[in-house]
């Protein structure tokens, strides 16, 4: 299989409530967990249609801005959000505009797997990641996918070395969720963002999780 195949988290045409099921979860145990979620201003930073799981936590909070970088996406994009500010473009400039410098503190990052961008520069969510100093202000709650065990995983030799630079080990095919929580545990201390909470919960596919993290950034 060439490398630049595309990965589908829907290859499995999934119900939406299957799919959405997980967010639904996510949420629910965010607000156990003492957090009010209701004044919050959220991001979800690759959009889609938004109905694979945007559209299950946009209620929840004040305030959401999608975007999504695909044209063909908006006019469902918008149907589906219909109180979203939607843009459409590269997530990446966008991230960096003026506008959203500490703009939020609930962010989404439902990353695409494998390698994509038009020269195949981002991998999961491991750049899109650096975009949350900015982003937001004092604390937040991040989302993001993770990738227990990718799926036909030797047919991605470029995939599995981005693995193995990241994670910084030899063999990235199953990672545990001991090392995923000490893995970040360590990414965000570096990067001065205190991880305040962390849970990992299962998404509708058996190999993918959300990773949530609730941080704040240190004044040390
Ligand atoms: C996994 S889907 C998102 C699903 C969506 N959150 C939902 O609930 O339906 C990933 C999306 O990221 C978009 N994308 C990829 N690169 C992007 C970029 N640089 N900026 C914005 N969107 C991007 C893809 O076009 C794709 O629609």
């Amino acid at each position: 299989m060439k490398q630049s195949a595309k990965i589908s988290l829907a290859a499995t045409a999934n119900p939406p409530e299957v799919m959405q099921a997980p967010m639904i979860r996510v949420c629910a145990r965010l607000k156990s967990m003492g957090f009010d979620l209701s004044k919050r201003r959220g991001l979800e930073f690759f959009a889609r249609e938004g109905d694979w799981q945007t559209i299950s936590y946009a209620g929840e909070i004040a305030r959401l801005d999608a975007w999504e970088i695909d044209p063909k996406f908006e006019q469902t994009l918008r149907a589906n959000l219909p109180k979203a500010q939607i843009r459409i473009g590269d997530s990446f400039k966008l991230a960096a505009q003026k506008e959203y410098t500490e703009a939020f503190d609930f962010i989404v990052y439902d990353n695409p797997q494998g390698l994509f961008g038009d020269k195949n520069q981002y991998c999961e969510h491991f750049e899109a990641l650096e975009t949350i100093d900015p982003l937001i202000g004092s604390q937040a709650i991040i989302i993001f996918n993770i990738n227990r065990e990718p799926f036909n995983y030797e047919n991605f030799p470029d995939w599995q070395r981005r693995r193995e630079q990241f994670y910084r080990r030899a063999n990235t095919s199953l990672l545990d969720e001991k090392f995923l929580l000490s893995f970040y545990r360590d990414y965000f201390q570096a990067r001065g963002l205190e991880l305040l909470e962390v849970f990992i919960e299962p998404r509708h596919e058996r190999y993918l999780a959300y990773f949530v993290a609730a941080v704040a950034k240190r004044t040390d």
